[in-house]
């Protein structure tokens, strides 16, 4: 495992992540996977807003301290979990939605990983960044919104 970070940490404005899990047709009780978490902002919109279940996987401890934070204070635990982590060697099979801003190198990277792990018809959501092998079931080029289904 590499302590090196995969991406840096650019946080989504709540806009766009409205955007992205409208676009991913995010449904309640449905499990969303944030990869590369943050400060957990996609997470808490996924179950304050669309009422689903959110799991963010995140490398950075002091990002993690912060959502888990947030998530007490919105009290949240029963909905949403942080783990402490690299996206590559976490189980991810139960993801029915997962969303993802990363690099594009990374992506080509868990390409592998999102077809192998995740479950037929999982929904895959990556802003601004593609699967340059992966045909996308939708796209929004003025969001940068790009949706894959396994
Ligand atoms: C561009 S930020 C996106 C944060 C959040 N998903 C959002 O949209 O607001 C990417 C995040 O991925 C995390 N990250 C980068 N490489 C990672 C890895 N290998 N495993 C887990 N997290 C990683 C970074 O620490 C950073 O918080």
């Amino acid at each position: 495992m590499s302590i090196f970070l995969d991406a840096p940490w650019v946080p989504t404005s709540k806009k766009q992540i409205r955007k992205m899990l409208n676009f991913a047709e995010l449904k309640p009780n449905e499990i969303l996977y944030d990869l590369g978490s943050g400060d957990g902002r996609i997470l808490i919109i996924a179950a304050t807003e669309f009422n689903a279940k959110a799991v963010g996987i995140e490398l950075n401890a002091i990002l993690v301290a912060y959502s888990n934070f947030r998530i007490f204070l919105e009290r949240l635990q029963d909905k949403v979990h942080v783990k402490w982590g690299n996206i590559f060697l976490r189980d991810i099979s139960e993801a029915d939605v997962v969303t993802m801003y990363l690099l594009q190198q990374t992506n080509n990277k868990m390409m592998k990983k999102l077809k192998e792990e995740l479950k037929p018809g999982a929904r895959v959501v990556s802003y601004v960044f593609t699967f340059p092998d992966w045909e996308p079931t939708k796209t929004d080029k003025e969001s940068k919104l790009n949706l894959y289904t396994v």
